[in-house]
């Protein structure tokens, strides 16, 4: 068997938890590769509504195993809460979940030199969620990081008092206060959690349940323009958020790498800080903040808003190898008399379909194609045969621009409101 891969074509939030949740009865596995709790994979169903930081999307479906992997980078803090939250939901998360020995471990200070360093950047911060992500994996290509495996070795303490002083040398160079030994208390807590998981070689766990016949999904965090080598550095997060991140977040080969879906939202979304072609800083960006609910599910910050982007699409589908995409969203969109797609940019005068190297820097204008809105309301909809016309004219305009069949509109937040075009496995 191979293992299909779900991730962001944008940046991030584009509804990877809904569309994880939705698939999960089709896999025996669902594996996360790269983040943490930057990560915020909202799914809801039967009237519940929940967010998860750094357990898989598969946790509330049974006879199913959740791996956190390799790549993932874990806050023993929050996950506690997360685990905690979900126990008093009934669900029985060690039992369904098995965290990697090599997932490395964001301490306390990992945070606080995030946000010591955002705060020194001022204007120029990349506005990170302040989880500690970028320092955490720092450490791990700097090669001082500590594993969730050093957990159990008897000179644990001596490694991380080592680190915690490297990293208390480090603030000294910043003007930022802080209690370390409040923050202390509730790392302790939650490496008991855990300590107490199933915590497993899970590179060797998900080759041999896929030589078992066994069927495995990737859930990325995450959206491919905030790829740290090929998202729109350096205003990007801090790991691989492609495909690629696969093979080193779970320890999968490349020949074993099946279905890629791709998941876009029907217009586009980023928060924090960095450049963003169709942005729209007026009453219709207002508009889709509102009709979407565009705040951060992780920070709460307000998502910024603006018409989807082809070429951004079309270099993401490329670096993923994208064999399915899936719409989301398309609900958000149903008061719009003219929705407007942008084919191309124009950078000085000069129209071009790609995005260019300097796009931090490069003034980028959209070049837009209007299409014809549908004015109805989708959220009812359950087949994908009551679409009205005009949303399925934008949905084979935008398979014919991208060169990949569209197999899932998303047309509302819940499980239910989910349509599906065309067979998704293949
Ligand atoms: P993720 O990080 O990719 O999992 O996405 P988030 O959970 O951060 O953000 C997606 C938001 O959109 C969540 O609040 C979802 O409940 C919501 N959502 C997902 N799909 C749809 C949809 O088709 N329509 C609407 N209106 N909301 C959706
Ligand atoms: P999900 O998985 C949207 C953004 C931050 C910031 C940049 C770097 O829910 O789609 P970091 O804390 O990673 O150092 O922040 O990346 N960011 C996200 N934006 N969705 C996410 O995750 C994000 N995770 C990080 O806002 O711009
Ligand atoms: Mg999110």
């Amino acid at each position: 068997m191979k293992v299909d891969v779900l991730l962001g074509l944008q940046w991030g939030d584009e509804g990877k938890g809904k569309i994880v949740d939705v698939l999960t009865p089709k896999y025996d596995i669902i594996g996360r590769f790269q983040g943490g709790p930057n990560a915020g994979h909202t799914l809801e169903f039967d009237g519940i509504k929940h967010v998860l930081h750094t357990i898989p999307s598969g946790i509330f479906h049974d006879g199913v195993i959740n791996v956190v992997g390799n790549g993932v980078v874990i806050d023993p803090v929050i996950l506690k809460k997360e685990i905690d939250a979900l126990v008093e939901m009934g669900v029985d998360v060690n039992k369904k979940m098995f965290v990697s020995k090599k997932a490395h471990l964001i301490l306390p200070t990992h945070r606080l030199i995030d946000a010591a360093s955002e705060k020194a950047k001022g204007k120029e911060k990349i506005g990170s969620t302040l989880k500690g992500i970028g320092p955490t994996y720092m450490d791990k290509t700097g090669r001082n990081g500590i594993r969730v495996g050093d957990l159990f070795l008897s000179d644990f303490k001596e490694r991380y008092d080592k680190l915690v002083t490297k990293h208390k040398q480090l603030l000294k160079f910043f003007d930022f206060e802080y209690n370390l030994e409040e923050l202390e208390v509730d790392f302790y807590k939650g490496v008991e959690v855990l300590k107490s998981l199933t915590v497993i070689n899970s590179e060797h766990y998900v080759n041999n349940a896929m030589n078992n016949g066994q069927t495995i999904l990737a859930e990325g965090a995450q959206g491919t323009l905030l790829d740290v080598d090929f998202g729109s550095y350096p205003f990007v997060t801090s790991s691989n958020t492609t495909a690629a991140g696969t093979c080193t977040g779970l320890g999968i080969a490349p020949n074993k790498i099946g279905e890629v879906f791709g998941i876009f939202k029907a217009y586009c979304t980023r928060v924090g800080s960095g450049p963003f072609p169709t942005e729209l800083n007026d009453e219709v960006g207002e508009e889709l903040r509102k009709a979407g609910n565009e705040f951060g599910a992780t920070t709460g910050r307000p998502r910024r808003c603006g018409w989807i982007d082809l070429p951004a699409l079309k270099y993401a589908i490329m670096i993923n190898g994208v064999t399915q995409l899936i719409m989301m969203k398309a609900d958000v969109l149903d008061e719009f008399e003219t929705i407007k797609v942008c084919t191309h940019y124009d950078v000085e005068g000069e129209r071009i379909d790609y995005m260019p190297y300097d796009i931090v820097s490069t003034e980028v204008k959209p070049v837009y194609k209007d299409m014809q809105g549908w004015k109805t309301d989708l959220t009812q909809l359950s087949s994908i045969d009551e679409i009205p016309a005009e949303l399925n004219t934008y949905v084979e305009y935008l398979e014919q621009e991208l060169n990949v069949p569209i197999t899932i509109v998303s047309v509302g937040p819940d499980r239910k409101q989910t349509l599906m075009r065309e067979s998704v496995l293949v």
